[in-house]
């Protein structure tokens, strides 16, 4: 089956997520104005400023039933200096945004809850016929948003952007953007209410001020044609009054310019040849300038051109059998373990993939920030990335369905023109249900509507053969819609002892490419004992040299991306003087430093980086 390139498919969504909420643009290319900072917050765990005695929503569309009244939170002054004031954001601390709470305070360290943000902010606009929209990179888990006391919408969803249109919303000076944040979880979530992995809550991402002219480029899509000769298709898709206008495509890299017109829809359509394109791959991740123009528009973004399918078992990079070579990463950074937010922590952690010798990441468990995708295209390392589907999630409602294709559709829509994504996964370690598998096969066909040219995974689940336990047998309906078979194994760990690996049969009947998304132990940094005492270096540097031998005799094995770079917070792993509060599987410590296992992995990975050269 052959995929390609670049990027995108044909299906341009509009999100019906939030209210009010219009279709996400390319916001690092547009914005005018950060929020990020210090914003004031009000931590309101009985969600006083939301709800009133009687839990009516203050903000609900019938004002009358609660008083008619906004949320006390909404920044106010009382005209009435006799008026009760119990809550003012200019009498309260800040934290930073973009940033988790539960890492900026110890008071905040297990918060569950509503926490109220305030920034203010002075806007005068470019020009009379500019339009501007206030775009988030992400909020855990709920958001509702007030600008100048009036609501702008609500987000739903930890991981994902969204934005409102503010135009002509917007004061020259004195704007109050207010937002409520509550991260707690809940049955019909996505994720849902267990999960390995911290609860970080908050504005936890960036917050930015974007301003386009009134008709502007809301997404596009190139998509690079089969076949040796760089034949590109490509659509641009235009918003605002005056949609039926010519479109101007440039690569100035590869001198290239085409002209298109764009539909009383704004679909623009248009193809060309790429003469001596240097493709993108991990050793050359070659990136081209792209710039769009219609009218008064202009978008540049950095893009390469690469081609990804599977053929049998094997998975093709432009063409040549590949090897994943990877490893998984939560969006933490373990050194002030708190959420990762920035480009620079995007490159620290994808930097020590690099060292480990990595051409390819797990972005585990949820969409991560959009800067790890763009400093991937930079780098060279290819990505798996995944929505939070993850364990027990409440298959039979329709609810959560619409959270999990809404997340989907968003991490799609933000993401789809970076070459070095891969592979969308669906979910991870889910049970073999037939409302499950049902869930899923409607995620996965809803992917490859939104995007026909990447390809489509899930960790799943390994089951002994009841009549000999060293079999192990992989068999999931799930994996008749998937382009690769994955799944997690824990043997050696929660299963057995790593001298069982010696012992093991593997029955994967697919034939279709086989990546291990996740094995691994956990090891204190610096804690030493022999390889057969738990939590020692020594134990999980003897689990890798045990595993790796056992995993290559897959014959359909083509990567991996063992559990886990780093050590990461997990509020489920509480052992003392061992555990507190971390996970330990990483191969590298919460300081930073790397455990035996990382060095067992990464000369592994130099033989097989050497095998691929020597193909
Ligand atoms: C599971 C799960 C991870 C978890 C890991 C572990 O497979 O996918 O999220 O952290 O195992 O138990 O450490």
């Amino acid at each position: 089956m052959k995929y390609l390139l670049l990027t995108t498919a044909f299906a341009f969504t509009s999100l019906a997520t939030g209210r009010a909420e219009t279709p996400l643009m390319h916001a690092s290319a547009r914005g005018v104005l950060s929020l990020n900072g210090r914003w004031q917050v009000i931590v309101d765990p009985y969600d006083n400023g939301y709800v009133n005695y009687r839990l009516e929503r203050f903000d609900a569309a019938d004002k009358s039933a609660a008083g008619g009244k906004g949320g006390y939170f909404l920044d106010h002054k009382p005209a009435d200096p006799s008026e009760l004031v119990e809550y003012d954001f200019d009498r309260s601390p800040s934290l930073n945004v973009p940033g988790d709470w539960n890492s900026q305070s110890e008071r905040l360290y297990y918060y569950e809850g509503t926490l109220w943000y305030r920034r203010q902010f002075d806007f005068a606009p470019r020009s009379a016929d500019a339009r501007q929209f206030l775009h988030f990179g992400g909020a855990n888990y709920e958001a509702d948003v007030y600008l100048n006391g009036t609501k702008l919408g609500r987000h739903v969803g930890g991981f994902t952007p969204f934005q409102f249109e503010v135009t002509g919303k917007l004061r020259a000076a004195g704007n109050s953007l207010v937002v409520r944040v509550n991260n707690q979880r809940h049955p019909e979530g996505v994720p849902g209410v267990n999960t390995d992995w911290w609860n970080y809550g908050g504005l936890t991402r960036d917050v930015t001020l974007l301003e386009t002219p009134a008709t502007y480029v809301r997404d596009y899509a190139l998509q690079l044609q089969p076949g040796p000769e760089h034949h590109v298709r490509g659509s641009v898709q235009l918003a605002g009054p005056a949609k039926a206008q010519a479109v101007r495509i440039e690569l100035p890299g590869l001198n290239i310019v085409v002209a298109a017109v764009a539909d009383a829809s704004g679909l623009a359509t248009f193809e060309f040849s790429l003469p001596g394109a240097e493709l993108w791959a991990p050793e050359h991740p070659r990136l081209y300038e792209l710039v769009l123009t219609a009218g008064a528009d202009r978008l540049s973004e950095m893009v390469g051109f690469r081609t990804i399918e599977t053929r049998g078992s094997e998975i093709l990079l432009n063409g040549r059998p590949l090897f994943l070579r990877g490893i998984s990463l939560h969006e933490e950074n373990p050194l002030r373990g708190g959420r990762a937010t920035t480009a620079a922590e995007a490159r620290l952690l994808l930097g020590w993939a690099r060292d480990l010798g990595c051409n390819y990441v797990r972005l585990a468990h949820y969409p991560h920030n959009e800067y790890m995708a763009r400093v991937a295209d930079e780098m060279g390392i290819l990505l798996w990335v995944e929505v939070p589907v993850y364990w027990t999630i409440q298959w039979d409602n329709p609810a959560t369905y619409a959270n999990a294709e809404n997340q989907l559709t968003e991490l799609i829509t933000r993401d789809r023109n970076r070459a070095s994504i891969i592979i969308w996964s669906m979910a991870n370690e889910t049970p073999i249900l037939p409302a499950r598998t049902a869930f899923l096969k409607k995620l996965a066909a809803h992917t490859r509507e939104l995007d026909p040219t990447r390809l489509i995974s899930a960790a799943m689940e390994v089951h002994a053969d009841p009549m000999d336990p060293n079999t192990k047998i992989v068999e999931d309906p799930l994996a008749e819609v998937t382009d690769v078979v994955s799944f997690n194994q824990y043997i050696g760990w929660y299963v057995g002892v790593p001298d069982d690996c010696t012992k093991i049969h593997w029955v994967v009947p697919y034939n279709k490419p086989v990546i291990i998304s996740e094995f691994g132990a956990d090891a204190l940094q610096g804690f030493h004992a022999s390889r057969l005492t738990r939590f020692s270096e020594e134990f999980q540097a003897d689990l890798y040299r045990q595993t790796l031998p056992m995993l290559e005799k897959i014959p359909q094995l083509r990567g991996m991306s063992p559990w886990i770079l780093c050590d990461f917070r997990s509020p489920r792993r509480a052992l003392p003087n061992i555990q507190d509060g971390w996970n330990r599987k990483g191969l590298i410590g919460e300081n930073g430093t790397r455990k035996q296992a990382f060095f067992v992995l990464q000369e592994f990975y130099a033989r097989k980086a050497a095998e691929a050269d020597a193909r």
